[in-house]
């Protein structure tokens, strides 16, 4: 049985039913992701963009006091929008060596090895189609340089709580002493602008959502009703937990492959949690997980922070 067929059946036979929010992520999806980035409420983009335009340098002097020569490795680079400006900045330094973007999309990664190199002349870049640590685990067989991991973007979001500490020591194991990772992370703040981002008027979030239920139909032989299930998003202050889930609206069944789904009226789906940090709880789990901190890069409105990590 393929792995996506396993994992789609696998969530939707639990109690309470969920997805796998890593398969948000088709051609589709990519599309309908850049529009909620390019979405008035989406704040996250636009802080993560000013921290790279306007401190690329002040990172890659930050990263350069550790190395002269590294290979830089990106999970989930999406468009690469943001850390194109620290590549340009390390490559004016003459201080990469490789550039390996990993991305479950291979739709990503034939966007970016077609038009990366045409920005950035002279980037040797190899891209691989994966999850990041079976791909990390590649890269390690081709290239011993220092490395620089990037993970932008908040994606560490998509982790529970107490999921990101197993996903971090999970990071640290495949990374030699020396090497350096930069996380993205979305801190606590006011609790309708974080609402709002995970629930856009244009409805951008709701498509993409849905997306997913197109894509398991189309590539599972299944027969979702798209219209019978609505988008719902909260977001919890306490524990910083943003979940966004799909409601069937109506008492249903779905055939996927062999297998027949049930569907309560308002039964949930979970699909995906974004969570927030702050620079404390950051600072501690990270700590915990075997990396020094050696900074956090802020924006302006301190809603966001990227922070620089040295093993
Ligand atoms: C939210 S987008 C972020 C894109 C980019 N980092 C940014 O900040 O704009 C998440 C990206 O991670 C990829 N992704 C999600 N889960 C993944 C996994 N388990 N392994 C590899 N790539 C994954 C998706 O395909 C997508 O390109």
């Amino acid at each position: 049985m393929n792995k996506f067929l396993k994992d789609v059946l696998q969530g939707l036979q639990s109690s309470p039913k969920y997805l796998d929010s890593k398969y948000f992520y088709d051609k589709k999806g990519d599309e309908l992701f850049q529009k909620i980035m390019a979405s008035d409420e989406y704040y996250l983009t636009n802080a993560e963009m000013e921290i790279f335009s306007k401190q690329s340098g002040k990172i890659a002097d930050k990263v350069l006091t550790e190395a002269k020569q590294i290979d830089v490795v990106e999970f989930g680079p999406g468009d690469a929008v943001k850390s194109i400006h620290l590549l340009k900045e390390l490559m004016q330094k003459h201080s990469i060596s490789n550039y390996f973007p990993i991305d479950i999309s291979e739709n990503i990664i034939k966007v970016l090895s077609k038009h990366l190199p045409v920005q950035i002349p002279h980037l040797r870049l190899k891209g691989f189609a994966g999850e990041y640590f079976d791909m990390l685990s590649l890269v390690n067989e081709i290239s011993s340089n220092q490395k620089l991991v990037l993970f932008l973007g908040a994606n560490i979001g998509n982790f529970k709580f107490n999921e990101m500490p197993q996903f971090c020591k999970h990071l640290r194991s495949l990374l030699s002493a020396g090497d350096m990772v930069l996380i993205g992370f979305d801190l606590k703040k006011d609790p309708a602008k974080i609402l709002a981002a995970y629930n856009d008027k244009a409805g951008y979030t709701k498509e993409f959502n849905l997306n997913l239920l197109k894509r398991i139909n189309k590539e599972l032989n299944a027969n979702f009703k798209i219209n019978n299930f609505q988008h719902y998003a909260t977001y919890d202050p306490i524990p910083g937990a943003c979940r966004s889930y799909l409601i069937s609206i109506k008492q249903q069944s779905v055939k996927i492959e062999e297998a027949e789904i049930n569907f309560e009226k308002n039964e949930p789906v979970f699909m995906e949690i974004s969570q927030k940090y702050s620079v404390k709880e950051i600072d501690e789990i990270l700590l915990q997980c075997g990396f020094e901190v050696m900074s956090h890069f802020f924006d302006s409105d301190k809603y966001f922070t990227d922070v620089l990590l040295k093993c």
